[in-house]
């Protein structure tokens, strides 16, 4: 239990969160006033004191910000032990902390990321590169200005055209390097350094040289480095980790996914739409099948599983399932911030990556990115994942759970078709056509 300073500091986070949601959400406001209206102390609800009113909102949900999981807080750096999640996590964590936030920015020298228009899931594993070259030249990593740039159009982003709109920028010194003022000479990387397989800093090339890794199931180092760069990579801004926790405990109220999620959850990726031109992809059909067998393998009785999809068809099909001891949840397309509309966070659309929102002129781009980011977060709370590995977005699923609190067991391989896999077959189901 947090100190009382603290938790009041969290409930008073959890209120100001939660007023935030409703102020965004215009369709929403009318069921939360209902509900209000019904609370026991509804004459709260034409107070004017606004941590009031949210708090009461929270307290109707039966949760605060301090139940949401650790990986929904803003945080400097990945904290904690590796009894379960990827060995070296934490040293890791620490090394490429100490090289992008050093304690002065003056005399030293940066690299950016090239400039691409990949999707969120691709630029963050393709990043990882790019930092394992910076460490090893002693360089420090920054985002290409307009790294991703279609992912991030719209008032949210508000001009911020790269990754740092939704998460940490990747050092401290971003400003001062970008600060004309200093005339730094940023270098830029090349493609290279990240595709297919990323670079990886020699310290840890070594280190797995000199390590027995088969013990600890993640026996690849290129998957397990793009799995710790993307966890570094994907620690949430103090502003959308605020926007993050206001959703979880919306969607918590509303029984959407229940806060926390019950043990043995198995959360399904489903990734279509154009993804079809890169590679086989894998219908509902298949990936329930694969939950049943892994349900099966588990000696699970009840099948709980949290489905995130861009195709609206396979949503339809999950919450049609009749069969007995089958509870689906997934979250609705949520409500657009200006509350003109719901926001088209799911598509038929095989022209394009669906996050760019092509068919509204990437209108809306960045409140795409923001739902597929609160679908991620919470696809990292389930106990076991099923997805397919080809798509960029699944395996970084599987990379950022890993390095959040879920440790490979089991050493054996499950795929040969993809070489940087992680070899995670209990909880990570590889689908292949
Ligand atoms: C960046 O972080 C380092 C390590 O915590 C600190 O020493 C340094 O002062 C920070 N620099 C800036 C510009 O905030
Ligand atoms: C996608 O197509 C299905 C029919 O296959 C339709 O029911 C659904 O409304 C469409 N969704 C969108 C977002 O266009």
């Amino acid at each position: 239990m947090a100190p009382p300073h603290l938790r009041l500091r969290l409930l008073l986070l959890a209120a100001f969160a939660v007023l935030r949601a409703l102020a965004h959400d215009g369709p929403d406001l009318d069921v939360w006033a209902a509900d209000l209206s019904h609370a026991p102390d509804s004459a709260s609800a034409n107070s004017a004191l606004p941590e009031h009113v949210g708090a009461t909102a929270a307290a109707r949900s039966g949760h605060s910000a301090a139940q949401v999981p650790h990986w929904y807080h803003t945080r400097d750096t990945i904290a904690g032990d590796d009894s379960a999640r990827l060995r070296f996590t934490a040293e890791v964590q620490h090394d490429i902390w100490r090289h992008q936030n050093p304690p002065t920015c003056e005399g030293r020298r940066y690299l950016e990321t090239p400039y691409h228009r990949f999707g969120l899931g691709s630029l963050l594993n393709r990043a990882s590169g790019t930092l394992g070259f910076a460490m090893n030249q002693g360089l420090i990593m920054l985002y290409h200005e307009e790294l991703g740039s279609p992912n991030f159009l719209g008032s949210y982003c508000a001009g911020v055209l790269n990754p740092s709109c939704i998460f940490m920028p990747p050092s401290n010194c971003t400003a001062y390097a970008r600060d004309p003022r200093n005339k730094v000479k940023i270098h830029t990387g090349s493609d290279d350094h990240s595709y297919p397989m990323p670079v990886v800093p020699d310290k840890w090339v070594q280190r797995w040289a000199e390590t027995d890794m088969s013990s600890s199931g993640m026996v690849n180092l290129q998957y397990w480095w793009r799995a710790q760069a993307a966890g570094y990579f994907s620690r949430l801004n103090a502003r959308t980790s605020q926007e993050m926790i206001a959703r979880r405990l919306r969607s918590a109220a509303r029984g959407a996914a229940p806060l926390p999620l019950p043990p043995d959850t198995i959360a399904v990726h489903v990734r279509h739409g154009d993804k079809s031109t890169e590679m086989k992809l894998a219908s509902w059909k298949k990936h329930h099948a694969r939950v049943d067998r892994l349900a099966r393998q588990r000696g699970l009785n009840e099948h709980f599983i949290y489905l995130s999809t861009d195709d609206p068809d396979v949503v339809h099909a999950a919450h049609a399932i009749r069969e007995r001891n089958y509870r689906v949840f997934s979250l609705p397309c949520p409500a657009l911030m200006d509350g003109a509309g719901v926001l088209p966070c799911r598509t038929n659309s095989t022209s394009a990556n669906p996050g760019y929102d092509m068919e509204e002129d990437g209108t809306h781009a960045d409140q795409i990115a923001l739902f597929a980011v609160e679908s991620l977060l919470l696809a990292l709370e389930a106990t076991h994942f099923v997805g397919q590995r080809g798509s960029s977005w699944a395996r970084l699923i599987d990379e950022l759970r890993m390095v959040v609190d879920k440790a490979c067991r089991d050493g054996s391989s499950v795929d040969i078709d993809h070489h940087d896999q992680c070899q995670c077959p209990e909880d990570a189901e590889e689908l292949v056509g």
